[in-house]
C-alpha cells in the first residue's frame, strides 16, 4: 500500500469513490479538480496495486488548518487505513506550519467520530444545521502545539 500526494489524473478515479459516500452534500468532479487551484490544499491518496482506495485533503493558511475530506473504498472499511490518512494530513499540516487544525464532521457518523477522537482530536462546539439536509455538524480541534 502507498501513500502520495494527488496528482490531476486522480480527479477521475476519486469523483468515482466519492459516490460511496452516502451524505448528501459530497464532492463533484468539479470540487475534486477546483482543489488543483488553490495553493493551500494537499491532498493523500491511498493505493493498492495501482487502485486508489483512499483520500483526504486538508487546506492550511497561515498557523491554522482545516480537514476537508477522508474517504475509504467501503470494502477496505475497519483496517485502519482511514486513521492513516488522518495522520499524513496532520503530519502535512505541521510541514506546512499550522498549529491547530480544525474539522466539520456529521453527529451521526460514528465511524468519523470515533476515527477522529483516537488520533487526539476533541469536540469543541455544535453548529446547529449545518448540513445541507438539517444534520448538525460537532467542530473538532487538534492542537499541533
Ligand atoms: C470514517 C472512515 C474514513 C474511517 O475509515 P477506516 O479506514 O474504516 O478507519 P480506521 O480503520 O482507521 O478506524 C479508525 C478508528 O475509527 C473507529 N471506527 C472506524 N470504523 C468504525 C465503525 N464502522 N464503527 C465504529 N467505529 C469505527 C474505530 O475506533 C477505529 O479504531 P479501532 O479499529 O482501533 O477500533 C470511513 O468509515 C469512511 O470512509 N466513511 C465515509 C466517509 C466519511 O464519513 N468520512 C468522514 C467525513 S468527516
Amino acid at each position: 500500500m502507498l501513500v502520495r500526494d494527488w496528482k490531476f489524473e486522480d480527479i477521475l478515479p476519486l469523483s468515482e469513490l466519492e459516490k460511496q459516500c452516502f451524505f448528501t452534500d459530497c464532492w463533484s468532479y468539479r470540487t475534486f479538480a477546483d482543489c488543483f487551484d488553490n495553493p493551500s490544499f494537499h491532498g493523500v491518496v491511498v493505493e493498492d496495486e495501482g487502485e486508489i482506495i483512499g483520500y483526504g485533503g486538508i487546506t492550511v493558511a497561515a498557523d491554522s488548518a482545516d480537514i476537508e475530506n477522508i474517504l475509504v473504498a467501503e470494502r477496505y472499511r475497519k483496517g485502519g487505513i482511514g486513521g492513516r490518512i488522518l495522520r499524513s494530513l496532520i503530519k502535512l499540516a505541521r510541514a506546512n506550519g499550522a498549529q491547530k487544525i480544525f474539522l466539520e464532521v456529521r453527529v451521526s457518523n460514528t465511524p468519523a467520530l470515533k476515527m477522529y477522537l483516537k488520533n487526539g482530536f476533541n469536540g469543541v462546539y455544535a453548529r446547529n444545521r449545518y448540513y445541507s439536509d438539517g444534520e448538525d455538524a460537532l467542530v473538532m480541534y487538534l492542537s499541533l502545539s
